[in-house]
């Protein structure tokens, strides 16, 4: 009889060591340890035997029950491990291959040139600042050296925001300049910051559109002067436009926030319909640019006896168009996928003077 017992346990434990899965492993349990399983019966059966050897049947099944239970649980865990193994290996994504480019989104041009202008100017030294796209009408206009009765309110096409509780009514900023009185406010000189953003003016026709993107800058020292303004720009635009000799012209101009004021245009030529940035006999209007007006530093709290330095304000739109021959303005924001396929940048080749720019 205990040898029967004997038998039955090696059996059993010959077929859990075989059992190649959880369900395999589970018909072993349910036809040993389950209410009709072979142990079980065995353990309903000891009621009728004589009680002499009730006894050490009885601890014998016990031993042998309880050794089919622990061998049962002890290959659960291993074939639990092991399908875990399979189901990981299964699910593993490998890294490191290649992404499928074709169907990747891409970046609009308007974003591309931004961080190449940022890439460009970061490497000279400026930090990039933010201010909100809905101003208030002291950073807007009035520290900016434009009092409420000036003409060049009537310039910018302002869109107003409903009067507030105060009596005020915000804007949406009609210029990025406003960023420079907000690092003003907050930095204090020496300094060299550029102000990527959008920008709005009231106005929408070939070459206007509602929503546009500028980028500032602003270098505010004790000794700054136009000759900085000068070669900064000349290097900047050389090293957008990617070429040696780029020709720049300044012409005066009029702005309440710079004093001398100028507009600067590059050398171009249009042979054939074409334009070519660098040579040429013609002119492209880029930028506009000054020294920074003393009554915009005294806004600030800033000593015009004690520092000055150069702002100047760059189209976005307009550089890109250039560099990158989008002919219509209005094109940019038309959200069309296969314009965008078309003129859009590959998102993850970021723009570095090192890497290169596009
Ligand atoms: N804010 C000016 C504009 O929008 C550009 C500008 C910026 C001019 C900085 C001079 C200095 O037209």
């Amino acid at each position: 009889m205990t040898n029967d017992l004997d038998q039955l346990r090696d059996e059993l434990l010959a077929s859990i060591d075989v059992a190649s899965d959880l369900a395999a492993l589970e018909t072993v349990r349910v036809g040993a340890l389950g209410k009709k399983g072979t142990i079980s019966q065995r353990m309903q059966g000891l009621g009728s035997l004589p009680p002499s050897d009730r006894k050490t049947f009885g601890q014998h099944l016990n031993l042998v029950k309880s050794s089919i239970a622990e061998a049962i649980n002890a290959k659960r865990i291993l074939l639990e491990s092991a399908q875990l193994d399979a189901k990981l290996s299964d699910e593993s994504i490998d890294v490191s291959l290649p992404v499928r480019p074709t169907e990747l989104g891409r970046l609009h041009p308007i974003t591309q040139t931004i961080d190449e202008a940022v890439a460009i100017l970061g490497e000279m030294g400026f930090v990039v600042a933010e201010g909100p796209e809905i101003e208030d009408d002291f950073h807007n206009f009035t520290a900016l050296n434009i009092p409420p009765e000036h003409p060049a309110r009537q310039m910018h096409d302002t869109f107003y925001l409903p009067e507030k509780e105060d009596g005020s009514r915000p804007v949406l900023r009609t210029h990025t300049s406003p960023v420079q009185i907000r690092t003003l406010e907050a930095v204090k000189p020496p300094l060299r910051v550029i102000a990527p953003g959008r920008t709005y003016r009231c106005d929408s026709d070939m070459t206007h559109t509602p929503m546009f993107h500028q980028i500032e800058g602003l270098v505010i020292d004790k000794e700054t002067h136009f000759g900085h303004l000068k070669g900064c720009l000349l290097n900047f635009l050389a090293a957008f436009f990617e070429v040696e000799e780029l020709p720049l012209r300044f012409r005066p101009s009029f702005f309440p926030f710079t004093e001398p004021s100028a507009e600067a245009d590059i050398g171009c030529s249009r042979d054939g319909g074409e334009i070519q940035i660098g040579g040429g006999e013609d002119w492209l209007e880029i930028l506009g640019c000054g020294m920074v007006h003393n009554n915009v530093l005294s806004a600030c709290g800033i000593d015009p006896d004690e520092y000055q330095g150069f702002a100047f304000g760059l189209g976005v739109e307009r550089m890109a168009m250039l560099k990158y021959g989008i002919p219509d303005l209005r094109t940019f924001f038309d959200a069309d996928l296969r314009w965008l396929k078309h003129h859009g940048f590959m998102p993850l080749e970021t723009p570095s003077l090192v890497r290169g720019l596009s």
